[in-house]
């Protein structure tokens, strides 16, 4: 059995999926580096076995530790004394669960990508196995990771803005607005899929982060739910557009609208979120500024770096005003988060700053739990108001 003294050493990771022409498993691979919290020894990097292995190879990979295929990898570390302590799962939503059900059963923590399942079922039978085994279960909702989205949720949470009124959140994009998928792009195939994808198009790809970032820095739950789903693009099976009203507990006011039609935003992720006494805006795309704004004043730019800011968004900081910091920075700053509770857990202590907010798999089930609430509203209830099963 692995040691589980970790406090001496780099994690060891795993990683499933993120092979030669994946998207997001490079950008793993550069947050579990950044911070020097871990070293990539094992994976089984692509559905196709001589691909990963290659891939496995260019990557200085071991090849007793290349696996063919998530379930030889389980198999093959579960029993080594240098077994992997996490592996992450970078591969379409459909094999999320029972890849990380296999890696969980073993003892091994998971960290998992978004949305967690395409089934609530198998995102309830997530949950509930992590919580049995008493592993630990990430899920990458990336933009919890910026240092302005953590200031943003300080200020919140001290009442800067006084009681929140209104929260307009919107994750636009334009690479789905042809079909794309009929033209041999891998990740649109996939994604259009309701086999692979799950229930929800855009609002599972998309509107799953909106949602959580909405949640994240207000720290409202959603009580009800009304959805209006569209496909624009002929032929496509799923949802390429959605709007979605949210009422909050509180009296609280949401609207979310996710896209993948959008023309001219390349990832146009923006909150706003409007209280009593002020209002905050933050932009994905602009990520090292929140704007702030109390009543009839004149907006605020708040830069991240600044000496005055909250210790979750300075604890997440690298390099000073004026030197920018993005999206590999606010992975890494996920990926941290979850080394310090993988550590924590092994030594039976609190995480600290960096595992404060950090997803985990209940924040997976109510991303699930929500795109099934939304395709309920607009499918069986003509976008009337439901609750979503978990919030
Ligand atoms: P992709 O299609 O670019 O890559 C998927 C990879 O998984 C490929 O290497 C493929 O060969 C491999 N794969 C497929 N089935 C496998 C299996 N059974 N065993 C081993 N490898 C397998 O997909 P992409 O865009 O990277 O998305 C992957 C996941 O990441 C999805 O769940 C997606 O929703 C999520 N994602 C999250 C983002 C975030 O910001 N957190 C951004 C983009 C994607």
């Amino acid at each position: 059995m692995a040691s589980t003294n970790l406090s001496n050493r780099r994690l060891r990771l795993g990683m499933v999926g993120g092979g030669k022409g994946a998207y997001i498993g490079g950008i793993h691979r550069f947050a579990a580096r950044l911070d020097n919290h871990y070293d990539l020894v094992a994976g089984a990097f692509d559905v196709d076995a001589a691909r990963g292995h290659a891939f496995a190879a260019e990557n200085f990979i071991a090849p007793d530790r290349s696996y063919g295929d998530y379930a030889a990898m389980v198999e093959g570390e579960r029993g080594r004394e240098d077994r992997i302590d996490v592996v992450a799962i970078c591969t379409p939503n459909h094999t999320h669960y029972p890849i990380a059900k296999a890696f969980l059963e073993a003892g091994i923590d998971v960290i998992c990508e978004k949305p967690m399942t395409t089934t609530l079922e198998d995102a309830v039978a997530l949950h509930e196995l992590a919580e049995a085994t008493g592993r630990f279960l990430g899920v990458t909702y990336t933009y919890s990771g910026y240092p302005m989205v953590h200031e943003a949720r300080a200020m919140v949470a001290r009442g800067d803005i006084g009681r929140v009124r209104v929260v307009q959140v919107e994750y636009p994009l334009e690479w789905m607005a042809t079909g794309i998928e009929l033209q041999g792009n891998q990740q649109a195939a996939w994604r259009t899929d309701p086999k692979k994808n799950g229930r929800g198009g855009s609002i599972g790809d998309i509107g799953t982060h909106a949602y959580h970032l909405a949640g994240f820095v207000t720290g409202l739950k959603a009580e009800a739910i009304a959805a209006d789903l569209a496909t624009f693009v002929e032929g496509r099976a799923l949802d390429d557009n959605a709007h979605v009203m949210i009422r909050y507990e509180g009296g609280a006011r949401g609207l979310l609208w996710s896209s993948q039609v959008a023309i001219g935003q390349s990832n146009g992720l923006r909150l706003r979120v409007f209280g009593e006494t002020g209002s905050l805006v933050w932009h994905q795309e602009h990520p090292n500024e929140l704007v702030f704004t109390k009543l009839f004043g004149a907006p605020e730019t708040i830069k991240r770096g600044r000496d005055d800011l909250s210790e979750d968004a300075r604890a997440r900081t690298r390099t000073p005003p004026g030197h920018p910091e993005g999206y590999i920075e606010a992975f890494t700053n996920l990926y941290s988060g979850f080394a310090a509770i993988i550590r924590a857990n092994a030594e039976g202590r609190a995480a600290g700053p960096m595992g404060e907010g950090i997803p985990a798999s209940y924040d997976g089930l109510k991303g699930v739990a929500f795109v099934d609430a939304v395709v309920d509203s607009h499918e069986k209830h003509n976008g009337g108001w439901l609750p979503p099963r978990f919030a």
